[in-house]
């Protein structure tokens, strides 16, 4: 039944023209704004040289990795992408601006008129069932030229010119080399180049390195220049395009959070690094896991959150911490980060294969829903995760963050299932079942995560809340402004700096973004006076695209939220389906009640969820779309 609530809403045939420029950016598409270039339906699984071996790579250590991937299993579940990642370049001719291979190091690459060539390499890994990644540098200079030992191995040689092998200036002449001729399926592409060679820092007073005026302003978002780095990001997708017209590459970006590469991603990359790399320390893995875990509604089917590879098999995450290596394996799989192995195989003992080869957690990264996990309970201590899954069941991961044990409750409500109907759980670790009705209390060891497989009788039996699809909401405009860093991401101790100088501030713009079960300011959704437990949580001024996948009916309670303090505010709701309006509320205030919205979308490709402020800066409005659902 459609429940039309008369007084908040205009009849449809009433309607003015809305009164949005078709150029404005709230102005309905009737489109999905997420790239279609490149190849990543669902998260990338591979390995990748770094975080094993830093520039210290060669083609005997690559070729056995991805050896071990084929022969262990690991390949026949899923593991694909073998990724060179720094430290392959010998340096750029300068007759021709080709980028030559250290053949030392890579002797596949030898040719005889001194070329070099990554062709007999990428066939090699072809012939194996693999794909083959390589890894490049938008600025002149890599990360790790500039922040590398000079001396150390891998480093590109000859004059300042030769060494520089970064994309800048050469983007459509590189990425034909390595996607055209040398015939790679993935490239990285980092940004320490555009960040870090100021005329005044060492690397560029020292003569090393040619100076490049920094776009990205690492420690402060409004001194980066967002759109110049976006461009050069797109150039990139654009040149890949056209060296792979069917699509058949991933562009990884790795702009660590920075230039509000949040917002702009999903239109031009694959991969986006969400934070700073990760280590093998547990406060790292934490920092990493935050930089990625609330942007639920930012990763999508082409197009995903990276909180760097997996360093599963290291560190606080090798055998002796068997507990937080399936902790790390469990949390990447639940926020479909892309699985790439930072690990020498060659080391990997039974239990570590086991770590990375579980395919029941695998199934969950891989799952055709592509749904990135909803946090269902967001705390310091302990965190609960909740992933919808393509045969309607859920995966919930149940996190204990800190150093001690710890008594938890899972309830019902969490898994949006009925709390007087029995739900079962399958323990995906360990396999045992169980059973429970209402809530059930769970023990916790430190570090532990456990992560079972859920059914029960779901609250919302005719469809599915926008929040248990977050695949399929984009905020192509999420009412964000002016970027703002993020201050729910775990500072833990650098071990590399201890507590040396003001300690970490990251600035991975972030805050205030669209949620799922959450406002953007991650407080639980309130309509006047009233709590959601489930919600699409944004900002006045934005724009939702939701894909629908057969669905009759949209329904949803629309209000500011409770925390929006400015009185002045006022919103109107719009719901468009592929471009059309369908219903549009007057102007609300906060603490109105919210507006029933019950609109027809048979049919209906893209529906659209409009919040339209009555003034441009309102970034500190929240508004809801609380119970959001879509129904048979
Ligand atoms: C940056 C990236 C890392 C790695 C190194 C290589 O730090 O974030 O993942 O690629 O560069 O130098």
């Amino acid at each position: 039944m459609l429940r039309l609530a008369a007084a908040a809403w205009l009849a449809t045939s009433a309607l003015a023209a809305p009164a949005l420029a078709a150029d404005d950016p709230l102005a309905a598409r009737g489109r999905w704004s997420v790239t279609t270039r490149g190849s990543a339906p669902l998260p990338p699984m591979g390995w990748n040289s770094w975080n094993a071996f830093g520039t210290d790579v060669d083609e005997a250590k690559v070729l056995a990795s991805a050896q071990l991937i084929v022969d262990s299993g690991l390949a026949a579940k899923g593991y694909r992408y073998v990724n060179i990642d720094d430290g392959w370049w010998a340096r750029r001719r300068q007759s021709d601006g080709r980028v030559l291979i250290r053949t030392d190091n890579f002797p596949s690459a030898r040719t005889a008129d001194g070329a070099t060539s990554f062709r007999p390499f990428t066939d090699r890994l072809h012939a194996m069932g693999l794909k083959a990644g390589i890894y490049s540098e938008i600025g002149r200079n890599s990360c790790g030229q500039i922040y590398g030992d000079p001396a150390g191995p891998g480093q590109p040689s000859g004059s300042q010119a030769e060494r520089e092998i970064g994309l800048y200036g050469h983007i459509d002449q590189d990425i034909a080399l390595y996607f055209g001729e040398w015939n790679f399926d993935y490239i990285k592409v980092d940004g320490c180049g555009i960040r870090a060679l100021a005329p005044d820092s060492q690397q560029v007073t020292s003569g090393r390195l040619r100076a490049l005026a920094p776009l990205i302003d690492y420690d402060t978002i409004p001194r980066t220049n967002i759109p110049a780095v976006k461009a050069l990001f797109d150039e990139v997708g654009r040149a890949l395009s056209r060296s792979k017209p069917a699509n058949e590459f991933v562009l990884s970006i790795c702009l660590w959070g920075s230039a509000d590469v949040r917002s702009w991603a999903r239109t031009i990359g694959n991969l986006s690094r969400t934070s700073e790399d990760i280590s093998p320390n547990w406060e790292r893995m934490l920092h990493n896991l935050d930089s990625a875990s609330r942007r639920e509604l930012y990763a999508k089917p082409n197009s995903w959150n990276d909180p760097d590879m997996l360093f599963v098999g290291s560190g606080e995450f090798d055998d002796a911490h068997l507990v937080e290596a399936r902790s790390h394996m469990t949390l990447w799989a639940m926020l479909n980060a892309p699985l790439i192995i930072g690990f020498d195989l060659r080391k990997a003992s039974p239990a570590m294969m086991g770590v990375l080869g579980n395919a029941q957690v695998i199934a969950l990264n891989q799952d055709a829903a592509a749904n990135q996990a909803v946090l269902a309970y967001d705390g310091d201590t302990v965190q609960i995760f909740v992933k919808t899954l393509a045969d309607g069941t859920k995966a919930v991961a149940l996190f204990n963050r800190s150093g001690s044990p710890v008594d938890v409750k899972l309830i019902a409500a969490h898994l949006k299932v009925r709390a007087d109907q029995p739900v079962t759980l399958t323990d995906l670790w360990d396999g045992g079942t169980r059973s429970f009705t209402d809530e059930m209390p769970v023990h916790l060891e430190r570090h532990q995560t456990l992560l079972f497989k859920a059914s029960g009788a779901r609250t919302h039996p005719g469809g599915l809340y926008l929040s248990e699809q977050p695949a399929n909401v984009n905020p192509a405009v999420d009412g964000v402004v002016h970027p703002m860093p993020d201050p729910m991401i775990h500072r833990g101790l650098l071990p590399w700096r201890s507590t040396r100088a003001d300690g970490e501030h990251p600035i991975y713009g972030g805050w205030g973004g669209a949620r799922a079960d959450a406002t953007p300011f991650a407080q639980t959704p309130k309509l006047a006076g009233k709590p959601y437990v489930s919600a699409i949580g944004t900002l006045a001024n934005s724009r939702l695209e939701v894909r629908n996948a057969g669905f009759a009916t949209f329904t949803a309670l629309a209000g500011i939220d409770d925390s929006a303090a400015d009185s002045t505010a006022r919103v109107r709701f719009a719901v468009y389906a592929d471009g059309k309006l369908l219903q549009q509320t007057d102007w609300r205030k906060p603490g109105d009640a919210p507006v029933p919205i019950a609109a027809p979308v048979k049919g209906a490709r893209i529906i659209e969820l409009v919040a339209q402020g009555n003034r441009p800066e309102m970034q500190t409005v929240a508004v809801d779309w609380a119970e959001a659902a879509l129904d048979r």
